[in-house]
């Protein structure tokens, strides 16, 4: 009964940070995020991995198990909580808008949860991101793909694209 109890009453705060933040929690499949780190992008322990609206922290914990250090950005202050007590000392999440949020130097896979809503923000701000850190960075999509952009290789809804700095000194 109180976990029935517990589990209404997160439901709801749940629903009510959303109706608060405009920020809607839908996870990747955890199947195909395992995959994705394996066939597609073969996570190693030298990678440092930030996921941009890291809900509850699912995606990084699989990175994590795969070695890599991780940053997940989440405007959720509730679902921040979570993924950071799920991640421990394998990483660190910031409650923020990853719009304005900035990438560690040391970024070497930024992973999205993308919505057809959001690609051309999505675009600017990896090219704004590897312009400002003069380095190539590599991004993962989950859903909607970058438009303009061909991917270097796909896995069923993941794709990677490489954004190249455009800006020279
Ligand atoms: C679809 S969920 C994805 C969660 C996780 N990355 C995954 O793939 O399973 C999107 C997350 O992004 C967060 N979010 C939405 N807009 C955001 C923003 N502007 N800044 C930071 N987080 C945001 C939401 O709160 C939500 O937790």
């Amino acid at each position: 009964m109180t976990l029935l109890l517990i589990a209404i009453a997160t439901m709801g705060l749940l629903f009510v940070l959303t109706a608060l933040f405009g920020a809607p929690y839908v996870p990747s499949l955890r199947k195909e995020v395992k995959l994705a780190f394996i066939e597609l992008y073969p996570i190693r322990p030298t990678d440092v991995v930030v996921d941009l609206g890291a809900g509850d922290g699912k995606v990084l914990i699989e990175a994590a198990r795969l070695g890599a250090h991780c940053y997940g950005v989440e405007l959720n202050p509730l679902l921040a909580l979570i993924a950071k007590l799920r991640l421990g000392s394998a990483g660190r999440v910031t409650v923020a808008n990853m719009w304005s949020y900035q990438l560690p130097g040391d970024v070497t896979l930024v992973y999205a949860f993308s919505v057809s809503r959001d690609t051309v923000k999505l675009q600017r701000y990896m090219q704004r991101e590897a312009d400002r850190l003069k380095k190539s960075i590599t991004l993962m999509t989950f859903g909607a793909g970058i438009p303009d952009k061909k991917p270097l290789a796909h896995r069923k809804a993941h794709a990677l694209y490489t954004f190249i700095p455009l800006q020279a000194d």
